[in-house]
């Protein structure tokens, strides 16, 4: 069976997850969609007060929260934006096999592409990746913000008011970026929105936390120290170290909060659960097919798509790296096993399966800590002088 033919066995809302027909639906939004500056979604849910102020009831959520009071940076100061780019020399590693599926395989609407076209796909692919991260930073603003409102535990409140610096900052610093070190933003990617808006648009106040910290932050995490580790351009490693600092600690959130809450679900509401985060991880996984960098750069867009999705699973490393923090979160949350193991099979199905066993970041967020390892960093070497 090739990645593009329907699983028959598989029920109707799933089998045709690989689909192109609905890949490339999902991709035709009106003109008018294109050139809103405004975007309204409804938020049906309700705001809470709590009256239990005893701080500390949760232990690992105010102890998260305190660690976030001093882990703070400023973007526009922490960061050295004199710096100059070349957007050519941003992402310059490449995959021999990867060149070898797009460049020298027939069947390829890249085939024979001269140096000069690949890389301008290259930077291309930058600026669009880069757009989707500032982009996927506002919904994890809008996100927390109505976290604050909605979570009906004091340490929470105290922690996601926190994120929601952390979120301002993260898309200022990618906006800045974008605006000033690069050439050509794009909007929002298709797939991306249409989850943002079931996230926000749903009225239940665990599905913000299980939609945006754990799979839409969990993908963030794993997607910037990919670009971290295949960057040498040092204003973007810095800004992205700085930012994953802040991600791990905003996964953290989501699992130690959502813990707690799964233990007492009923099975219905949790293979509800498995579905919504499986729908997510496709979404998020369709998004990476960047369907605008071919329009922009005249590829043939539904060619190319198939040519994506039919590339052969062992070059799909980035893909793969992708979810290597997603299952090992969902896991720690007994989303993977619930039930009859409905997201395990999901999960094999797409396979990414074998991360399973990887750490999950609610241990994880304090090797990621940036900002208090350059602070002992620089008191060491003060020290030393
Ligand atoms: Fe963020
Ligand atoms: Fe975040």
């Amino acid at each position: 069976m090739t990645a593009t033919e329907p699983r028959p066995d598989l029920d109707p809302r799933w089998a045709d997850m690989n689909s192109v027909d609905r890949i490339m639906e999902v991709q035709e939004i009106s003109d008018a969609e294109r050139d809103e500056v405004i975007h309204v979604v409804e938020d049906n849910s309700d705001a809470i007060f709590t009256w239990n102020y005893e701080k500390g009831e949760r232990a690992r959520l105010n102890k998260l929260y305190e660690k976030a009071k001093t882990s703070q940076w400023n973007g526009e100061t922490d960061l050295d934006w004199s710096i100059e780019v070349d957007p050519t020399q941003i992402l310059t590693i490449e995959d021999p096999n990867e060149n070898a599926w797009f460049r020298e395989n027939p069947d390829s609407p890249l085939y024979k592409m001269n140096d000069e076209e690949y890389s301008r796909i290259a930077v291309e692919g930058v600026n669009w990746r880069l757009s989707q991260f500032m982009h996927g930073e506002q919904g994890a603003l809008l996100c927390t913000a109505k976290i604050v409102e909605t979570v009906p535990w004091i340490d929470a409140k105290y922690y996601a008011a926190t994120q929601v610096v952390d979120e301002a900052r993260h898309v200022e610093v990618f906006a800045k970026y974008l605006d000033t070190k690069l050439d050509g933003e794009y909007p929002i990617n298709p797939h991306l929105k249409m989850l943002l808006d079931d996230i926000i648009n749903d009225s239940r106040w665990d599905i913000t936390y299980l939609g945006m910290q754990i799979m839409v932050e969990g993908l963030a995490l794993a997607a910037f120290g990919f670009m971290h580790g295949l960057t040498e351009e040092p204003l973007l490693k810095k800004l992205l170290r700085y930012v994953m600092s802040d991600e791990a600690r905003h996964v953290a959130f989501g699992v130690l909060s959502l813990q707690e809450v799964y233990e007492s679900l009923s099975h219905n509401e949790i293979r509800e659960r498995q579905e919504f985060a499986f729908e997510a991880a496709l979404r998020m996984r369709d998004r990476f097919l960047q369907q605008e960098v071919w329009e922009r750069l005249d590829v043939p867009v539904r060619p190319m798509v198939e040519h994506l999705l039919n590339q052969p699973d062992d070059q799909k490393e980035f893909q793969r790296l992708l979810f290597s923090k997603i299952v090992p979160n969902c896991k720690k949350l007994g989303l993977l096993d619930a039930g009859d193991g409905w997201l395990r099979d999901r999960f094999t199905d797409i396979g990414v399966i074998q991360f399973e066993d990887w750490a999950d970041t609610s241990e994880e967020f304090l090797e990621f800590d940036a900002v208090n390892q350059d602070a002992e960093a620089a008191a060491k070497a003060a020290a030393t002088n």
